[in-house]
C-alpha cells in the first residue's frame, strides 16, 4: 500500500488489531524486516510498518534524510491512515534513531517505545567521517558496494555459520534500497543530535531489546539507554546479532508480547 506525499509516495504495510505500534526498519533494510512479527503479533497490535524514503518500495526524493525528517513522515503516514492515539513506536537501528525523534517532537503520540539494537549517543567524528564516506561510496560505486560491506556486519557470528538462508534473506532485504537512499540516510544519520540528554525526560516506558552479539551497536549503548530512561526494562536476546527480529523471531516476539501485557 502507498500514501502519496508531496514529493515521493511512500510504501507501508498495514497489519493486526488492537494498541497501534509503529515499526521502523534499519539502515538500509525496509519493512519485510518485520515480516515475523507482522505475522506473529497481529492479535496483538495494530502494525504500521512503513519503508522510510529511499528504502523498500518507497521513492527516493534527494537530499539528506534526517532523522527528524524521517519522524516527520511516520507521523504523516499516520494521520493519513486516521491513527490518532497515541502509538507505541519500534525502531530498530536507524529506526531507533527515528523513533528518538518522534519522541522528541511528539511526546503526545506516544504510548510507548521499544529500541531494538540502537542507541542514543550522535556518531563520533570517525563515525561522521564513515558516513560521508559511505555517501561518496554509494554515489560513486553504487548501492551493492555499501550493502555488501553491512551485510558482513548484520548478524551474531554463529548465524552466519549456522544459517545461510537467513544471511541470503538479509542480503535480499537489502535489494531495493537505492543510492539516493543510502547516501540520504547516511548523511541523516551522521547529523543526528546526542539524544542522551533527553532520555531522563522520556515519559512512556520503554522495552530495549539488544542481540548479545551485535557487532554494529555494543550492547553497552542498550545498557546505558535502558538507566537512563525512567521506566525502561532491557531484554538482551542471547545468539542473536544486529537482527535479533530476524535471528530469534521467537525470543523477540515474546518480549514484545510481555512489552504489552505490562502497557495494559
Ligand atoms: C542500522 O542498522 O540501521 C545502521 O547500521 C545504524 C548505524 O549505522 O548507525
Amino acid at each position: 500500500m502507498f500514501v502519496r506525499f508531496e514529493d515521493f509516495n511512500l510504501a507501508y504495510a498495514d497489519r493486526g488489531r488492537g494498541t497501534p505500534l509503529l515499526l521502523i526498519h534499519g539502515f538500509p533494510l525496509n519493512h519485510s524486516m518485520w515480516n515475523q512479527q507482522l505475522e506473529a503479533l497481529a492479535d496483538r497490535a495494530h502494525m504500521v510498518a512503513p519503508d522510510l524514503r529511499g528504502h523498500g518500495d518507497s521513492g527516493s526524493p534527494p537530499g539528506v534524510y534526517t532523522m527528524e525528517r524521517l519522524a516527520e513522515d511516520c507521523k504523516a503516514l499516520l494521520d493519513a491512515l486516521a491513527i490518532t492515539e497515541p502509538v507505541v513506536v519500534c525502531g530498530h537501528s536507524m529506526g531507533g534513531y527515528v523513533a528518538l525523534a518522534f519522541q522528541r517532537l511528539y511526546p503526545e503520540r506516544l504510548a510507548g517505545l521499544i529500541l531494538a539494537s540502537t542507541r542514543a549517543s550522535e556518531d563520533t567524528p570517525e563515525g561522521k567521517a564513515a558516513r560521508d564516506q559511505t555517501a561518496e561510496k554509494a554515489q560513486a560505486e553504487g548501492a551493492a558496494a555499501i550493502k555488501q560491506g553491512m551485510l558482513s556486519k548484520l548478524l551474531a557470528p554463529q548465524t552466519y555459520e549456522d544459517r545461510p538462508e537467513l544471511v541470503a534473506r538479509v542480503a535480499e532485504l537489502m535489494s531495493p534500497t537505492s543510492v539516493e537512499g543510502i547516501a540520504g540516510a547516511a548523511l541523516g544519520m551522521k547529523e543526528r543530535p546526542d539524544a542522551r540528554p533527553g532520555l531522563p525526560d522520556v515519559r512512556v516506558p520503554a522495552l530495549i531489546v539488544h542481540g548479545e552479539d551485535d557487532q554494529i551497536i555494543p550492547l553497552e549503548a542498550a545498557e546505558e539507554m535502558a538507566t537512563a530512561i525512567p521506566k525502561a526494562r532491557l531484554e538482551v536476546i542471547p545468539r542473536a546479532g544486529h537482527m535479533p527480529n530476524l535471528e530469534q523471531p521467537g525470543a523477540f516476539n515474546r518480549a514484545v508480547n510481555e512489552f504489552f501485557e505490562e502497557l495494559a
